[in-house]
């Protein structure tokens, strides 16, 4: 049997974070990464969109021979993964799989929090659907969630302007909001494939005895898990340690801002989706 790598897609950048956790967690596998840069962000726009746009990139992965796609991206997770696995999969390729970012994480919030009350800072799109609190609550029912959309936050970072003081007064006023929603949330989760970036900052304004969660290493821990209880899955993934990277827009650009999130150099090729 022929194999192939693991598709990671992302709106841009962001789901590089989730590689890097990807690439340490499971180092013997291939990757094939999917940045669709030229149609970011995602997280301003509609459902419709989202899903156009998503399964295009997931078309292109299984094009490329990916049997597994992870939508490496909140708000792709939140707006068409579901729609993906349940209309698209059965008739473009029922043997392949799409998994997302949401619900492995869902499934363990229970571990981090006493208090019983969850923050979730993320997109607009993220936080419009609701996936965050509706798969929590699947999972733990006695948890509150308490969500804030930080809407600047993708375009600060995109923008290099994450670790100057500008950035300050929009982390401030969001991790506010969030905090004046549940005055006993101590466990924070970075619900946008971004926000690593910016942890430093997040955490300068949070009180002592919050929990600041970033997702790569659970997601990174869920593929796992799954790959060890999918061992036909399993089978059909390549494994010579490679990654690969794509952008749907300048490879140029996407080389610069991606060693950024990724931790090292990386040099993409570019691809023309619509
Ligand atoms: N990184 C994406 C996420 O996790 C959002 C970026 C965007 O808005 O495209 O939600």
């Amino acid at each position: 049997m022929s194999c192939y790598p693991i598709g990671v897609f992302d709106s841009g950048y962001g789901g590089l974070t989730i590689l890097k956790e990807f690439v340490r967690t499971l180092p013997d596998y291939d990757f094939l990464y999917l940045g669709d840069n030229a149609r970011t962000p995602y997280g301003t726009r509609s459902f419709d969109t989202v899903y156009r746009y998503t399964l295009q990139c997931v078309q292109w992965l299984f094009s490329k021979g990916c049997p597994l796609v992870v939508l490496a991206c909140n708000t792709a997770s939140a707006k068409a993964l579901r729609t993906i696995q349940q209309h698209d999969l059965p008739r473009l390729n029922p043997e392949n799989r799409v998994l997302g970012v949401i619900r492995p994480t869902a499934e363990v919030m229970g571990k981090f929090t006493g208090t019983g009350e969850v923050g979730i800072l993320a997109t607009g799109g993220t936080v419009q659907s609701g996936s965050y609190p509706i798969e929590i609550k699947k999972f733990f029912p006695e948890i509150e969630v308490y969500q804030e959309a930080c809407p600047m936050w993708v375009p600060l970072i995109e923008n290099d302007e994450y670790q100057h003081q500008g950035a300050d007064y929009f982390v401030k006023k969001n991790v506010e909001n969030l905090l004046g929603k549940g005055s006993h949330i101590d466990t924070i989760l970075l619900a946008c494939t971004h926000y690593p970036l910016l942890e430093k900052k997040i955490r300068a304004f949070l009180p002592d005895g919050i929990a600041l969660l970033s997702q790569g290493d659970i997601v990174a821990l869920s593929l796992k898990d799954y790959l060890e209880r999918h061992p036909e899955m399993d089978n059909r993934c390549s494994k010579l340690g490679t990654q690969q990277f794509y952008t749907t827009d300048c490879t140029e650009d996407f080389d610069r801002h991606a060693a950024v999130f990724f931790g090292k150099p990386v040099a993409s090729g570019y691809v023309s989706i619509d």
